[in-house]
Protein backbone atom coordinates (compact mmCIF):
# COMPACT_ATOMS: atom_id res chain seq x y z
CA UNK A 1 0.00 0.00 0.00
CA UNK A 2 1.07 3.39 -0.97
CA UNK A 3 2.08 5.62 2.11
CA UNK A 4 0.55 8.97 2.99
CA UNK A 5 3.90 11.11 0.77
CA UNK A 6 3.47 9.09 -2.01
CA UNK A 7 2.16 10.55 -5.61
CA UNK A 8 -0.14 8.37 -7.23
CA UNK A 9 2.94 7.15 -9.43
CA UNK A 10 4.56 5.55 -6.49
CA UNK A 11 6.79 8.68 -6.17
CA UNK A 12 8.18 10.00 -2.92
CA UNK A 13 7.87 13.11 -1.30
CA UNK A 14 11.68 14.27 -1.71
CA UNK A 15 11.47 12.49 -5.43
CA UNK A 16 12.77 9.92 -7.39
CA UNK A 17 10.82 6.64 -8.05
CA UNK A 18 10.30 4.11 -5.63
CA UNK A 19 11.05 1.17 -7.27
CA UNK A 20 11.40 -3.22 -6.04
CA UNK A 21 10.50 -3.88 -2.80
CA UNK A 22 10.04 -0.39 -2.27
CA UNK A 23 7.63 -0.49 -5.27
CA UNK A 24 3.73 0.88 -4.34
CA UNK A 25 2.60 -1.60 -6.81
CA UNK A 26 3.99 -4.47 -4.77
CA UNK A 27 2.45 -6.77 -2.22
CA UNK A 28 2.91 -5.46 1.07
CA UNK A 29 5.28 -8.33 3.04
CA UNK A 30 6.62 -6.52 6.49
CA UNK A 31 9.34 -9.50 6.19
CA UNK A 32 12.96 -8.31 4.88
CA UNK A 33 12.72 -11.79 2.97
CA UNK A 34 11.19 -15.23 3.00
CA UNK A 35 14.58 -17.84 2.25
CA UNK A 36 15.66 -19.95 4.99
CA UNK A 37 18.65 -20.59 3.10
CA UNK A 38 22.21 -19.05 4.07
CA UNK A 39 21.62 -16.85 1.32
CA UNK A 40 24.46 -13.95 2.91
CA UNK A 41 26.62 -16.84 2.47
CA UNK A 42 27.51 -15.53 -1.25
CA UNK A 43 27.58 -11.80 -0.59
CA UNK A 44 29.83 -12.07 2.39
CA UNK A 45 32.32 -14.61 0.51
CA UNK A 46 32.41 -11.79 -1.95
CA UNK A 47 32.66 -8.97 0.07
CA UNK A 48 35.93 -10.90 1.80
CA UNK A 49 37.21 -11.75 -1.71
CA UNK A 50 37.30 -8.45 -3.11
CA UNK A 51 38.82 -6.85 0.03
CA UNK A 52 41.27 -8.82 0.08
CA UNK A 53 42.31 -8.16 -3.04
CA UNK A 54 42.08 -4.63 -2.61
CA UNK A 55 44.13 -4.31 0.24
CA UNK A 56 46.78 -6.40 -1.43
CA UNK A 57 47.03 -4.43 -4.67
CA UNK A 58 46.79 -1.19 -3.05
CA UNK A 59 49.87 -2.32 -1.01
CA UNK A 60 51.52 -3.82 -3.73
CA UNK A 61 50.81 -0.41 -6.02
CA UNK A 62 51.85 2.19 -3.50
CA UNK A 63 55.23 -0.22 -2.02
CA UNK A 64 57.02 1.26 -5.68
CA UNK A 65 59.77 -1.87 -4.68
CA UNK A 66 59.93 -5.37 -5.75
CA UNK A 67 58.15 -5.74 -8.90
CA UNK A 68 61.00 -6.60 -11.22
CA UNK A 69 63.15 -9.87 -11.02
CA UNK A 70 64.72 -10.96 -14.37
CA UNK A 71 63.04 -11.74 -16.69
CA UNK A 72 59.46 -11.43 -14.62
CA UNK A 73 58.04 -7.70 -14.04
CA UNK A 74 54.70 -8.36 -12.33
CA UNK A 75 51.71 -7.83 -13.64
CA UNK A 76 50.76 -4.36 -11.41
CA UNK A 77 53.57 -2.68 -13.01
CA UNK A 78 53.32 -3.12 -17.00
CA UNK A 79 53.66 -1.67 -19.46
CA UNK A 80 56.33 0.78 -17.42
CA UNK A 81 55.77 4.36 -18.19
CA UNK A 82 57.69 5.90 -15.77
CA UNK A 83 61.84 6.81 -15.99
CA UNK A 84 62.45 5.79 -12.52
CA UNK A 85 60.98 2.14 -13.40
CA UNK A 86 63.46 -0.78 -12.48
CA UNK A 87 62.73 -2.50 -15.50
CA UNK A 88 64.29 -0.59 -17.92
CA UNK A 89 66.90 -3.05 -18.94
CA UNK A 90 64.03 -5.70 -20.17
CA UNK A 91 60.96 -3.65 -22.28
CA UNK A 92 58.06 -3.15 -22.59
CA UNK A 93 58.63 0.62 -21.45
CA UNK A 94 57.20 3.98 -22.65
CA UNK A 95 58.82 5.94 -20.02
CA UNK A 96 55.90 9.03 -20.91
CA UNK A 97 56.19 10.34 -17.69
CA UNK A 98 59.89 11.80 -16.68
CA UNK A 99 61.66 11.94 -13.42
CA UNK A 100 59.09 14.00 -12.12
CA UNK A 101 56.88 11.18 -11.56
CA UNK A 102 58.12 9.89 -7.65
CA UNK A 103 55.75 8.09 -7.25
CA UNK A 104 54.54 4.04 -7.97
CA UNK A 105 54.17 3.89 -11.48
CA UNK A 106 51.68 1.63 -10.97
CA UNK A 107 49.58 4.17 -10.37
CA UNK A 108 49.71 5.37 -13.85
CA UNK A 109 49.00 1.73 -15.80
CA UNK A 110 46.43 0.09 -13.37
CA UNK A 111 43.89 3.02 -13.92
CA UNK A 112 42.83 1.22 -17.02
CA UNK A 113 42.88 -2.90 -15.41
CA UNK A 114 41.13 -1.33 -12.55
CA UNK A 115 38.24 0.81 -14.52
CA UNK A 116 37.73 -2.65 -16.71
CA UNK A 117 36.95 -4.42 -13.14
CA UNK A 118 35.23 -1.78 -11.55
CA UNK A 119 32.61 -1.44 -14.93
CA UNK A 120 32.57 -5.17 -15.41
CA UNK A 121 28.71 -6.37 -15.79
CA UNK A 122 29.61 -8.76 -13.39
CA UNK A 123 31.92 -6.96 -10.84
CA UNK A 124 28.86 -4.56 -11.06
CA UNK A 125 26.40 -7.01 -9.35
CA UNK A 126 29.23 -8.29 -7.41
CA UNK A 127 30.19 -5.38 -5.14
CA UNK A 128 26.27 -4.18 -6.14
CA UNK A 129 25.74 -7.05 -3.72
CA UNK A 130 27.95 -7.51 -1.75
CA UNK A 131 28.61 -4.35 -0.08
CA UNK A 132 25.49 -2.03 -1.21
CA UNK A 133 23.29 -4.49 -0.22
CA UNK A 134 21.42 -3.15 -3.71
CA UNK A 135 19.84 -6.03 -3.01
CA UNK A 136 21.87 -8.60 -1.43
CA UNK A 137 20.47 -11.25 -2.64
CA UNK A 138 17.43 -12.34 -4.91
CA UNK A 139 14.48 -12.32 -3.34
CA UNK A 140 16.11 -10.20 -0.33
CA UNK A 141 14.81 -6.95 0.23
CA UNK A 142 17.42 -4.15 0.01
CA UNK A 143 17.29 -1.73 2.46
CA UNK A 144 17.51 1.65 -0.25
CA UNK A 145 13.76 3.30 -0.49
CA UNK A 146 15.00 4.14 -3.99
CA UNK A 147 16.29 2.73 -7.34
CA UNK A 148 17.86 5.45 -10.05
CA UNK A 149 19.76 2.62 -11.71
CA UNK A 150 22.99 3.50 -13.36
CA UNK A 151 21.24 6.83 -15.23
CA UNK A 152 22.77 9.01 -12.38
CA UNK A 153 26.58 10.65 -11.47
CA UNK A 154 28.58 8.57 -10.53
CA UNK A 155 27.09 4.94 -11.68
CA UNK A 156 26.60 6.62 -14.95
CA UNK A 157 30.14 6.39 -15.31
CA UNK A 158 29.89 2.68 -15.34
CA UNK A 159 28.69 2.80 -19.30
CA UNK A 160 32.26 3.89 -19.74
CA UNK A 161 32.76 -0.45 -19.60
CA UNK A 162 33.58 -0.47 -23.45
CA UNK A 163 36.20 1.74 -23.75
CA UNK A 164 37.75 0.45 -20.45
CA UNK A 165 37.40 -2.74 -22.80
CA UNK A 166 39.33 -1.32 -25.95
CA UNK A 167 42.17 -0.07 -23.54
CA UNK A 168 42.13 -3.17 -21.27
CA UNK A 169 43.27 -5.10 -24.99
CA UNK A 170 46.84 -3.41 -25.43
CA UNK A 171 47.50 -3.80 -21.89
CA UNK A 172 46.79 -7.44 -22.01
CA UNK A 173 48.99 -7.65 -25.01
CA UNK A 174 51.65 -5.95 -22.76
CA UNK A 175 51.34 -8.44 -20.47
CA UNK A 176 51.64 -11.42 -23.19
CA UNK A 177 54.99 -9.99 -24.36
CA UNK A 178 56.16 -9.69 -20.59
CA UNK A 179 55.20 -13.41 -20.81
CA UNK A 180 57.50 -13.90 -23.96
CA UNK A 181 59.97 -12.18 -22.33
CA UNK A 182 59.94 -15.24 -19.88
CA UNK A 183 61.19 -17.49 -21.80
CA UNK A 184 64.99 -15.56 -21.40
CA UNK A 185 67.32 -16.24 -18.23
CA UNK A 186 68.71 -13.80 -15.94
CA UNK A 187 71.58 -13.03 -19.13
CA UNK A 188 68.56 -12.37 -21.32
CA UNK A 189 69.61 -15.45 -23.41
CA UNK A 190 66.41 -17.10 -24.89
CA UNK A 191 65.75 -21.00 -23.95
CA UNK A 192 64.98 -20.74 -20.81
CA UNK A 193 61.64 -21.60 -18.77
CA UNK A 194 61.84 -21.18 -14.94
CA UNK A 195 58.44 -21.77 -12.96
CA UNK A 196 57.89 -18.07 -13.16
CA UNK A 197 57.23 -18.68 -16.88
CA UNK A 198 54.44 -21.08 -16.40
CA UNK A 199 53.34 -18.65 -13.14
CA UNK A 200 53.12 -15.67 -16.40
CA UNK A 201 51.88 -18.12 -19.06
CA UNK A 202 48.88 -19.11 -16.41
CA UNK A 203 47.95 -15.42 -15.58
CA UNK A 204 48.24 -14.19 -18.87
CA UNK A 205 45.82 -17.05 -20.27
CA UNK A 206 43.17 -16.70 -17.96
CA UNK A 207 43.59 -12.69 -18.35
CA UNK A 208 42.85 -13.01 -22.16
CA UNK A 209 40.21 -15.55 -21.19
CA UNK A 210 38.52 -13.07 -19.13
CA UNK A 211 38.73 -10.17 -21.19
CA UNK A 212 37.52 -12.00 -24.07
CA UNK A 213 34.67 -13.34 -22.77
CA UNK A 214 33.50 -9.34 -21.91
CA UNK A 215 30.21 -8.48 -22.78
CA UNK A 216 31.11 -5.78 -24.12
CA UNK A 217 33.60 -8.17 -26.40
CA UNK A 218 30.92 -9.94 -27.51
CA UNK A 219 28.30 -7.42 -28.66
CA UNK A 220 31.57 -5.67 -30.15
CA UNK A 221 31.77 -9.15 -32.41
CA UNK A 222 28.15 -10.18 -33.02
CA UNK A 223 26.10 -7.05 -32.53
CA UNK A 224 24.60 -4.55 -35.10
CA UNK A 225 24.08 -7.41 -37.34
CA UNK A 226 20.71 -8.30 -39.13
CA UNK A 227 21.88 -11.98 -40.44
CA UNK A 228 24.87 -13.68 -39.27
CA UNK A 229 24.58 -15.89 -42.50
CA UNK A 230 26.19 -12.83 -44.31
CA UNK A 231 28.59 -12.89 -41.46
CA UNK A 232 29.72 -16.30 -40.98
CA UNK A 233 33.14 -15.50 -39.55
CA UNK A 234 31.63 -13.18 -36.70
CA UNK A 235 29.18 -15.96 -36.35
CA UNK A 236 31.75 -18.14 -35.15
CA UNK A 237 33.77 -15.54 -32.93
CA UNK A 238 30.71 -14.51 -31.40
CA UNK A 239 29.55 -18.14 -30.83
CA UNK A 240 33.23 -19.12 -29.22
CA UNK A 241 33.30 -15.65 -27.06
CA UNK A 242 29.49 -16.81 -26.31
CA UNK A 243 30.69 -19.90 -24.89
CA UNK A 244 33.37 -18.42 -22.85
CA UNK A 245 30.79 -15.39 -21.88
CA UNK A 246 29.05 -18.51 -19.98
CA UNK A 247 32.15 -18.34 -18.00
CA UNK A 248 32.79 -15.03 -17.22
CA UNK A 249 32.10 -14.75 -13.45
CA UNK A 250 34.78 -17.80 -13.11
CA UNK A 251 36.90 -15.71 -15.15
CA UNK A 252 36.57 -12.31 -13.67
CA UNK A 253 37.60 -14.74 -10.25
CA UNK A 254 40.25 -17.09 -11.75
CA UNK A 255 42.03 -13.85 -13.38
CA UNK A 256 41.99 -11.98 -10.13
CA UNK A 257 42.98 -14.43 -8.19
CA UNK A 258 46.35 -15.23 -10.91
CA UNK A 259 46.76 -11.82 -11.28
CA UNK A 260 47.55 -11.46 -7.26
CA UNK A 261 49.21 -14.46 -7.44
CA UNK A 262 51.91 -13.35 -10.42
CA UNK A 263 52.58 -10.14 -8.42
CA UNK A 264 53.53 -12.60 -5.68
CA UNK A 265 55.38 -14.58 -7.03
CA UNK A 266 57.60 -11.62 -8.41
CA UNK A 267 57.72 -10.44 -5.11
CA UNK A 268 59.11 -13.02 -3.48
CA UNK A 269 61.81 -13.46 -6.06
CA UNK A 270 62.81 -10.42 -5.69
CA UNK A 271 63.15 -10.11 -2.10
CA UNK A 272 65.31 -12.95 -2.09
CA UNK A 273 62.63 -15.41 -0.47
CA UNK A 274 63.92 -18.61 -2.84
CA UNK A 275 65.49 -18.75 -6.50
CA UNK A 276 63.14 -19.43 -9.55
CA UNK A 277 62.90 -23.29 -10.12
CA UNK A 278 64.35 -23.82 -13.37
CA UNK A 279 62.79 -26.39 -15.58
CA UNK A 280 65.02 -25.99 -18.79
S1 LIG B 1 31.44 -7.49 -18.77
FE1 LIG B 1 33.02 -8.15 -17.44
S2 LIG B 1 34.79 -7.44 -18.43
FE2 LIG B 1 33.20 -6.71 -19.74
Amino acid sequence: MASSTDTPTGTGASGGARRGVHSPDRAAVSAAHLRTDRWWLAPAATSAGLLAFVVYSTWRALSNAHYYAAPYVSPFYSPCLAESCQTMRSGPNWPLFGDWWIVSPALIILVFPLGFRLTCYYYRKAYYRSFWAAPPSCAVAEPHARYTGETRFPLLLQNLHRYFFYAAVPVAGVLTYDTVLGFRDHDYEWGHMGLGTLVMLANIGLIWAYTISCHSCRHIIGGRLRHFSKHPVRYRLWSWVGRLNTRHMELAWASLISVALADFYVYLLAVGAFADPKLF
